[in-house]
């Protein structure tokens, strides 16, 4: 494995483990290199289904559990929680307000911190440590720095988090506290967050954020363990909130993989979603535009996904258009509305995840999906992730009662 320029034009190599975030003759993204694999699909199924029986903690995560796709790494470096292992919910109410009779929500949040990042971060931490680094650092919405910071705890590594001043849930800046992370609050939004943490000296610091190409490796054992639960019968859609655009470059990279090695024979249509006041990649989509526009002061009550440059766009728009999928955006209130359907089925997510209902019912109204449609929508945040938003929605709706 290796270390490549995503830009095709480019396609410069690095060693797997030269800790470079960015390609050093374009500046481009990088992404990881994975060999072909030699086992038959059959085979890889029945070892992954034996490894379900299995006490070794690599065994035990539903990201190590598919290693032969992963940087290989000694047993003992490896940095985990026992995440992954998500189930697959269904949605009734959740299908009836969308209009189709087959949805299933992929729950990301019930991961060891409440959110998806723990998939990218479970190989992020343990690169860090096998790199030798001291300090670990990301810009973050909340869930990448709670993530950063258990995994970081974890491996006995000092967390460093940016974050947006006063734009993030308190309930996840607890989190980052409670595991002892170092919180630099940064006047602005995310995305000066994130830049204030790239012009800073790499000196010694380890840089976590999803354009670390190792989180993405994770992050892409999600479709794995997807394909896994339902059999390797490949669902007709697959809905995904779009923020900074890691988490759908990373679904992408899994189908394409899991194409090569034959144990899917289609993937399912992609659709990222994104909200209304922070949508350059929707915008970019619709207007059919070569280069993504960034929008300046994103705005929007899915705080996880008030992102305005999101820095995977490319990588993202691969697997969109590989898989004949779409981008879109859905507006706070749908969001909102969309939210409280998936309360009302007993699941919960926040915000930001309920951005794939409102997409799907919107794509059924519009004709795009069938009624009879399969349908998967990754949730990537738990209910308790953002609860002030809870308490206030039930409070405006209080208000209009009387
Ligand atoms: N949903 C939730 C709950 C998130 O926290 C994020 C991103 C996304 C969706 C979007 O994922 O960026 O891969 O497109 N949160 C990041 C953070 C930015 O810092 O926690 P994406």
């Amino acid at each position: 494995m290796q270390l490549r320029c995503f830009d095709p034009a480019c396609a410069a190599q690095l060693p797997l483990h030269s800790s470079a975030l960015a390609c050093p003759t374009c500046g481009g993204l990088l992404e990881i290199e994975t060999d072909p694999v030699a086992m038959e699909a059959s085979e890889l199924k029945q070892l992954w289904s034996d490894r379900r029986r299995s006490r070794d903690p690599r065994d035990l995560s539903g990201v190590w559990r598919y290693r032969e796709f992963l940087p290989d790494y000694p047993a003992s470096e490896v940095v985990t929680l026992g995440e992954g292992n998500t189930p697959l919910v269904r949605g009734h109410k959740a299908a009836d307000y969308a209009g189709v009779a087959d949805l299933q929500f992929k729950h990301l949040g019930w991961n060891p911190t409440g959110s998806f990042k723990d998939l990218g971060m479970t190989v992020g931490m343990t690169e860090a440590l096998h790199v030798k680094s001291k300090v670990v650092a990301c810009a973050s919405t909340g869930n990448t720095s709670a993530a950063l910071a258990a995994y970081a705890a974890r491996a006995g590594l000092v967390a460093r988090i940016y974050i947006p001043a006063g734009q993030i849930s308190l309930n996840k800046l607890a989190q980052s506290l409670d595991f002892g992370a170092e919180v630099v609050e940064i006047e602005g939004s995310f995305d000066d967050a994130l830049n204030t943490l790239l012009e800073k000296s790499r000196e010694g610091i380890y840089f976590l954020n999803s354009i670390n190409p190792f989180r993405i490796e994770g992050q892409k054992t999600t479709m794995f363990e997807l394909m896994d639960q339902l059999d390797w019968k490949v669902p007709d859609y697959l809905f995904v909130p779009g923020g900074n655009l890691g988490n759908s470059s990373a679904f992408g990279k899994g189908f394409e993989e899991l194409l090569r090695a034959g144990l899917i024979d289609r993937a399912p249509r992609m659709i990222v979603v994104q909200a209304a006041g922070a949508n350059p990649f929707a915008r970019m989509w619709r207007e059919q535009a070569a280069e993504l526009t960034p929008v300046a002061e994103p705005e929007t009550i899915a705080t996880a996904i008030r992102i305005g440059n999101p820095r995977s766009w490319q990588k993202s728009l691969r697997g969109v258009r590989k898989t004949g999928g779409q981008v879109i955006d859905a507006t706070d209130e749908e969001i909102g509305e969309a939210k409280a359907v998936i309360g009302r089925d007993g699941i919960g997510c926040e915000p930001a995840s309920a951005a794939t209902l409102a997409g799907l019912r919107k794509l059924r109204a519009s004709g795009v999906v069938p009624k009879d449609a399969s349908v998967v929508a990754i949730l990537t945040g738990h209910a308790l992730k953002d609860t002030n938003f809870i308490i206030r929605q039930h409070q405006r709706e209080e208000a209009h009662a009387h």
